[in-house]
């Protein structure tokens, strides 16, 4: 039986020395091709407008930017510590990002604004993915697609401890496991997409997390 979430966070990752830890572990991520990038693009997600949600450092949708050279590529994200290092990482990219400072239930944007919406390790700290996805259907075209990466709760305690073993720096770990208790499961993900205005998402599980995609 899957043990019930626990809450990590409401508020994103706020804490400076936390944030460039996470900057660190981010891109020893990126640097092993641990992204979820290449899934994104295979869920359907191309050029055009891109917001990333929860971009934290910045290197999924830099990453993402590099491969399917978008029109715009803005990041929507809770913390301003996080903020400043995605903007020194897209510098170093050479990539022109905007990034701005909201809380994804409530999104700074018009209307029908972007083309994809992504997001990376971020839906376990949303305190209403509810309203949040229904945030990602209101600021996306017609047409527009999303794709929502996370880890999973249920994932087996072997993985969890070769995951935990090989993360670095070892600083982080701990947050792992906070994240990884914090995580759904895709029958809850179901559960919640279906009051959503996202019902219509494909939701699939992989190794060690789970993806959530589809098309408005
Ligand atoms: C675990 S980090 C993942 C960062 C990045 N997407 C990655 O994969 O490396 C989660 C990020 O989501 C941000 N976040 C959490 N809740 C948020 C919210 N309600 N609105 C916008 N950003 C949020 C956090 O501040 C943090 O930067």
């Amino acid at each position: 039986m899957v043990k019930a979430r626990v809450i990590e966070t409401n508020e994103g990752i706020q804490n400076e020395v936390a944030v460039e830890m996470f900057d660190v572990f981010a891109r020893s991520m990126r640097d092993k091709g641990w992204n979820g990038v290449d899934g994104m693009i295979a869920s359907g997600i191309k050029g055009g407008d891109v917001l990333e949600v929860g971009p934290g450092p910045g290197y999924v949708g830099l990453e993402l930017a590099k491969k399917i050279h978008p029109t715009s590529l803005t990041g929507c994200e809770i913390s301003p510590a996080m903020l400043r290092f995605s903007e020194k990482n897209a510098a170093e990219y050479g990539i022109s990002a905007r990034y701005v400072l909201g809380n994804c239930m409530n999104m700074p944007f018009e209307d029908e604004s972007f083309d994809a919406v992504i997001s990376n390790g971020s839906l376990h700290e949303w305190e209403n993915p509810i309203c949040a996805f229904d945030e990602i259907f209101r600021v996306l075209r017609t047409g527009g697609r999303f794709c929502i990466t996370d880890l999973r709760r249920d994932v087996n305690s072997l993985k969890k401890t070769m995951v935990y073993l090989s993360t670095k720096p070892k600083e982080m770990r701990p947050g792992l496991l906070t994240s990884l208790n914090a995580a759904y499961t895709v029958s809850e993900i179901n559960a919640l997409l279906y009051r959503s205005k996202l019902h219509h998402a494909t939701v699939s599980s992989d190794f060690f997390g789970l993806s959530i995609a589809g098309q408005k």
